[in-house]
């Protein structure tokens, strides 16, 4: 049996949503506090077992694996000046017997392109995929609980919860039969479409578990929904063939590609992080004179 070990993370959109911020570095370096939303995105998948992180970058390439990279310079800096909690924290940032894996995507044909640009990387094994603009509070993490069920259902699993009916045309939506707790057989899977034509609330959010059969999908289908190459569309070549299932995940979800999600999202987290909760709680209470206490 298979076990997932690698994970995808297309970065290489345009993030139009958050120009001008996203001019020259990618939406999932954008900071939630104090920490980018492709690191919380790389934590949950290092916390789910993966060892290899191969993240899909574009016109904007170098932030990302900059990142993720050891900063000698900046280590030495904070020596000197003693700032050494500081030191610590940037140490202790990147996980140890991880590979990062940079691949390329020289146009942004679309997510499906995107995860087509993995194959060399991922070859033939199962592997996840994540969207860093989907921050999802777990516990836990959504790619954990998700890896799970692979190792136990053998087969493709896409992450999804109920969405407003008047959004679906912001989704990938699905049709489904209920098959046991939060699991149920995707029977159709369609890409954006409007209220009037989805065939349910079901809403795709960014995570998947893919078998490797998905990239012989990925090349063969043709533009869709926005005139882009879609994951959903090869998803749905597959589950003629393979079994695919949705996940109703437990946890919070953060629409941090939009300008609201990322909002909620910063508020949320700064009201938990342990350097500034009590500050900013005190803030918000005396700004808009109500209690306010994280959930
Ligand atoms: C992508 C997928 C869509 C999915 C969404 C989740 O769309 O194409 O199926 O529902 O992510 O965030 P995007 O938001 O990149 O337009």
């Amino acid at each position: 049996m298979k076990r997932i070990t690698k994970a995808v993370f297309p970065a290489a959109g345009m993030g139009t949503r958050f120009l001008p911020a996203t001019k020259a570095n990618p939406k999932e370096m954008l900071p939630i506090v104090d920490k980018p939303l492709i690191q919380y995105a790389a934590e949950e998948a290092v916390a789910a077992g993966i060892t290899d992180l191969i993240f899909i970058i574009g016109r904007t390439k170098r932030a990302i694996a900059d990142h993720f990279d050891k900063a000698y310079e900046l280590e030495v800096e904070l020596e000197t000046k003693g700032k050494l909690k500081a030191l610590e924290d940037l140490r202790g940032m990147l996980p140890v017997n991880v590979n990062y894996i940079y691949i390329r995507q020289a146009e942004a044909l679309g997510l499906g392109h995107a995860v087509l640009c993995a194959q060399p990387a991922v070859n033939d094994e199962p592997f996840a995929v994540l969207l860093a603009d989907d921050l999802i509070e777990g516990e836990p993490g959504v790619t954990k609980q998700m890896c799970d069920l692979y190792n136990y259902y053998q087969c493709s699993l896409v992450g999804v919860q109920n969405v407003a009916p008047d959004e679906t045309s912001a989704y990938g939506i699905v049709a489904a039969e209920p098959m046991a707790e939060r699991l149920s057989r995707i029977t159709q899977i369609v890409e954006k479409p409007a209220p009037e034509a989805a065939p349910s609330t079901l809403g795709v959010v960014g995570r998947y578990v893919l078998t490797p059969r998905i990239f012989h999908h990925l090349r063969h289908i043709e533009r869709g929904a926005g005139g882009e190459l879609q994951l959903t569309d090869a998803i749905a070549a597959l589950l003629k063939e393979q079994q695919v299932l949705a996940y109703e995940f437990t946890g919070k979800r953060y629409d941090c590609g939009s300008k609201l999600g990322y909002l909620e999202a910063t508020v949320e987290y700064a009201l938990k992080h342990p350097e500034v909760s009590d500050e900013f709680q005190a803030y918000l209470e005396k700004r808009f004179c109500v209690p306010c206490r994280s959930a």
